[in-house]
């Protein structure tokens, strides 16, 4: 069989890549124009766009497109909307059309496609539930949910009666669960009774329920999923509850402003922060860069490839995608399983035309045979998209050659939690495509790069990303219940500016992402502190002192390594497993260190500050500065015997 080549839609000039006449003919924006007609009225323009691309069941008054008091600011205020409505009703005319296609992980289960239709009856009918649970609009709901379509099924149900979902990735352990229960206060815990990954059960239910001890959850609503028998007078089965639920709820009609959902993420203290997200703001972040940015056509397919427990997922796999009426396609399990064709199996079956990953999975399969992506069809491919930390050059090329058949853009999005959707990336219908090279800002947007006083930077200088008014319309709306938190992290520093906490700078105009500037770590895209990994192990009472310090690693981008001072006990190997083990039940899998250190002392200022830059470069070999402002500056030395003796 000859393989399809597919359509180019590229063409290099120099050292970068542009749209063709074919992408041009077929993209949802191709005007480079639109860049500084969009700059001359910031507002308007995102008020057009919001009229158009939403549909609201009465306009905000023209005087409040946007409000801004700052720390805080305000889109479409007065604006009445409801998300589920728009994600679904509205596409109604289109019922047959598939909205979710569901990939489980075991080969021999079926697919799942629920259409537009489907969908409704499933959101309708658990919206119900929700409410002879008690639910009502604004109350917290938790979801703790691997990527099956109740996860889907059971965020619009919220977002139709007007609860507020907070969804906790499902390799979180249950004390990271339980944290994020009680900071939210929800009622009600949507779990499932586990899921597969590698080709095996996984249980969840017994983390959802340890979670839920001495909380205020009330019920815990359980998908069967892996066949776990589930009793008790505190559970309530998803489906016999879907099935006996009245099949239509009237859309709770919402504030434009009121908070659609909360998402925790790592900032630089222990504690994970509850970001807030509105409705309308969110929705048109959500449906505009997904048309643009993906060049998202009703008739596509997207496959994002990133959990429901990160915001990627909210927006990309999940709401973009529906918002504009297209298909999205998730993937219930690992990467590899049962082979390292899986993903690019799926890519074939479905016909998948968007496709969006983590460059912690480009660095994965550009180390796999080759022949497991050669042997798969990936001709319907038509954009690229990449996410969750900077993309090396080489990575980027592969993924362009051996994904894309160097016939797609890429689209490197910069984005945050925080920021909702993306905010700095090129468009496939304008570009350029420039390995490393984020791009623009998205039109009717803008960043700067700046000193640590807020003062721009001489041009191709490097410096801190900082975004400027107006704020993009969907990013976060506070920290839940923490207002301190949000003016620290966000305002602190530069009072009119938003703090990104990214380094940056401007290659020919367009943003180059050089990474976080604080302790937030990108393990394998996935966010965390330094400090919430440091917090667990003051946990454990065999601990006297700890420092956990990022290592840059070739597979996953950074790792995470632990510098220990023991209170009790001796340094062994069994210790350190044991010791990583312990930050499996306190967070999660994807903090565990990958090394542990066990020393003596720990370089400190006078001031008992410890030293975690000097830790970072003994790490990557490099000769620590500033060891004259150390208390101890011998503590230096023995630590690097013992990170010597142990690679030994
Ligand atoms: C990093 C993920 C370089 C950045 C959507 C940011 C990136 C953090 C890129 C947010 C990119 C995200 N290039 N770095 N294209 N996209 N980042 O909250 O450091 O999980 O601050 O949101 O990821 O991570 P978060």
């Amino acid at each position: 069989m000859t393989k399809k080549r597919g359509t180019k839609y590229v063409v290099k000039k120099g050292s970068a890549y542009w749209p063709n006449k074919e992408m041009k003919a077929i993209a949802n924006m191709t005007d480079p124009k639109i860049y500084t007609k969009a700059a001359k009225d910031p507002v308007k323009f995102w008020e057009e766009l919001a009229k158009v691309g939403l549909t609201w069941e009465s306009l905000w008054s023209p005087k409040n497109g946007y409000v801004e008091k700052l720390p805080y600011f305000e889109w479409f205020k007065g604006g009445k909307i409801n998300f589920s409505v728009n994600c679904i009703d509205r596409h109604l005319d289109r019922g047959d059309q598939t909205a979710l296609i569901w990939v489980p992980e075991p080969t021999n289960e079926d697919v799942i496609k629920l259409t537009y239709a489907e969908l409704y009856d499933k959101v309708n009918r658990f919206a119900n539930v929700l409410k002879e649970n008690e639910i009502k609009k604004g109350d917290v709901v938790s979801i703790y949910l691997p990527m099956i379509p109740e996860a889907l099924i059971a965020m619009l149900a919220c977002t139709r009666i007007g609860a507020i979902h907070s969804v906790v990735f499902s390799a979180f352990s249950a004390d990271a669960l339980n944290a994020r229960i009680k900071d939210g206060k929800a009622k009600i815990l949507i779990t499932s009774d586990g899921y597969y990954r590698k080709g095996k059960p996984e249980p969840l239910l017994d983390k959802a329920k340890k979670a839920a001890k001495k909380t205020t959850i009330k019920k815990i609503i359980v998908v069967d999923r892996i066949g776990k028998k589930v009793r008790g007078s505190m559970f309530l089965d998803f489906h016999t509850e879907l099935e006996l639920a009245e099949s239509y709820c009237k859309p709770e009609v919402m504030n434009s402003e009121d908070i659609m959902f909360i998402l925790y993420t790592s900032g630089t203290t222990g504690k994970p922060k509850g970001v807030m997200h509105d409705t309308g703001g969110y929705a048109i972040q959500a449906y505009q860069t997904c048309k643009w940015n993906f060049d998202l056509h009703k008739e596509d397919i997207m496959w994002c490839t990133a959990d429901i427990g990160w915001i990627t997922g909210h927006t990309y796999a999940f709401y973009g995608p529906l918002l504009v009426g297209a298909t999205t396609l998730i993937y219930e399990g690992g990467p590899n399983y049962p082979n390292p064709g899986r993903w690019w199996k799926i890519i074939e079956d479905h016909k998948v035309n968007v496709f969006y990953t983590a460059p912690t999975a480009i660095r994965m399969f550009i180390k796999t045979p080759q022949s497991w992506i050669k042997k798969h069809d990936l001709s319907t491919l038509k954009i690229l998209g990449t996410v969750g930390e900077p993309i090396d050059k080489e990575s980027w090329l592969w993924y362009f050659n051996s994904i894309g058949g160097g016939r797609c853009p890429i689209i490197d999005t910069w984005w945050q939690t925080e920021t909702g959707g993306t905010l700095i990336n090129t468009l496939p219908g304008i570009g350029p495509f420039v390995p490393t090279v984020s791009g623009k800002s998205f039109p009717g947007l803008k960043h700067v790069i700046v000193d640590d006083k807020g003062k721009e930077m001489p041009k191709g200088k490097k410096g801190l990303l900082a975004g400027v008014s107006p704020f993009a319309p969907g990013m976060l709306h506070g920290v839940f219940n923490n207002h301190k938190k949000y003016v620290d992290t966000y305002w602190k520093k530069f009072k009119t500016m938003y703090d990104t906490s990214d380094g940056a700078y401007l290659s020919n105009g367009l943003f180059r992402i050089t990474g976080r500037t604080d302790d937030v770590m990108k393990v394998a895209g996935h966010r965390l502190s330094t400090a919430e990994v440091e917090d667990a192990f003051h946990d454990n009472s065999l601990i006297s002192e700890v420092a956990v310090v990022p290592m840059p690693d070739k597979l996953k981008g950074q790792v995470p390594i632990a510098f220990i001072v023991l209170k009790k006990g001796s340094p062994s190997k069994k210790l350190e497993s044991k010791l990583r083990k312990y930050i499996d039940i306190k967070i999660g899998p994807t903090a565990r260190p990958k090394r542990i250190y066990f020393v003596n002392d720990l370089p400190k200022t006078r001031s008992g500050k410890i030293m975690r830059r000097i830790l970072k470069a003994l790490l990557i070999n490099e000769e620590p500065k500033g060891l004259m402002t150390l208390i101890n500056p011998e503590s230096v030395d023995k630590i690097k015997e013992v990170i010597l003796s142990n690679e030994k």
